[in-house]
């Protein structure tokens, strides 16, 4: 009988289509991630690893892990898990693209429009109780979007439903992505722009690239620098993708006007962290994919593609097709 790790309790839509497969798993009992000892022992004799992206999955644990045959991560992102490592051991890394698309969409544009119309600022503002006069003219003014021109680096799936969003804002859409697509020009009305055009004319900024060496630091003090001094912006991705110090000096000094950032280099956000002393930042604890539909569907998701592998089939999400080469499917 195969089985199955998991770093943390999932919803039991998901266990169950394990126990319908008679497959037998353990979970992390905490709301934590297990420590590397811990989760080095927990793999040594499981066929499968279902895990979150908190957890690094690093070539230790992968060569603990000595039957094992699959990582789903529960998530789109994998920079968390050491795909080289596994690929070179023949283990299959999955990811859950697809279903957080709308949702995480949804929440860059609630960042953008809490920045830019000082949501946060507001709301602490009522709650600490200095709201004295009832309305004054320029009182918490921020910018409107209605009009203006979004910036979507990265025109993946969820730059696409980011762009998609937009249509009712009457924006005018640029991007840059390493890969130009026309057919996306033309259904979404986006314009195909260099990096730096993106940066000097929108108003509105939002990252969707994924991490990788490539992109840590894919926008720092050169591209900072480059926005208007009125520019927001908006990172869902990951953290390391926006070079915080950078980010800190250039809303200090207002060459920015704001930004939103739901990811950091360093999560749960430190205390010591410069940017919590600012007001033109809205910081959210990694919530993009976090409505309560999404998540099941990402579990179940992952738990799908950890059980089409251990029955030998190549999963519906496999993040490193090349390990098929390593090793394909009717081998397992
Ligand atoms: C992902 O899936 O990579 C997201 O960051 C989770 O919200």
């Amino acid at each position: 009988m195969a089985k199955v790790y998991l770093t943390r309790r999932i919803p039991d839509k998901a266990l169950t289509l394990l126990q319908k497969e008679n497959i037998e798993f353990e979970f992390n009992p905490k709301d934590e991630p297990p420590s590397e000892a811990s989760l080095k022992r927990e793999i040594t004799n499981v066929d499968g690893l279902i895990c979150l992206l908190t957890e690094k999955i690093t070539p230790g644990i992968i060569e603990a892990g000595k039957k094992l045959r699959v990582i789903a991560n529960i998530a789109v992102g994998f920079d968390n898990i050491d795909v080289r490592k596994a690929t070179e051991k023949g283990i299959y890394v999955t990811n859950t693209p697809g279903v957080l698309t709308e949702t995480t969409a949804d929440l860059a544009w609630s960042l953008l429009m809490a920045t830019a119309r000082r949501i946060s600022e507001a709301e602490r503002y009522v709650r600490a109780g200095k709201w004295k006069i009832q309305w004054n003219l320029m009182f918490m003014t921020g910018q409107d979007i209605y009009g203006k021109t979004l910036g979507i680096l990265g025109l993946g799936r969820i730059g696409q439903a980011v762009a998609r969003r937009s249509k009712g804002f009457n924006m005018r859409i640029l991007y840059y992505d390493e890969n130009r697509t026309p057919e996306l020009e033309s259904e979404l009305e986006a314009e195909y722009a260099d990096m730096e055009t993106v940066l000097r004319e929108s108003d509105f900024i939002t990252v969707h690239v994924p991490l990788t060496e490539k992109t840590r630091n894919f926008i720092g003090e050169k591209q900072l620098n480059l926005m208007k001094k009125t520019a927001i912006l908006v990172n869902t991705s990951r953290g390391p993708v926006v070079d915080e110090d950078a980010l800190y000096e250039a809303l200090k000094e207002g060459k920015i006007a704001g930004a939103g950032l739901d990811v950091f280099k360093i999560e749960p956000i430190q205390m010591s962290n410069p940017l919590l002393t600012l007001d033109n930042i809205v910081l959210l604890p990694h919530i993009g994919s976090a409505s309560a539909e999404t998540r099941t569907k990402m579990a179940v998701i992952a738990v799908e593609n950890a059980i089409a592998t251990l029955k030998g089939k190549v999963p519906p999400n496999l993040a490193n097709p090349e390990v098929l080469k390593v090793r394909p499917p009717t081998l397992r």
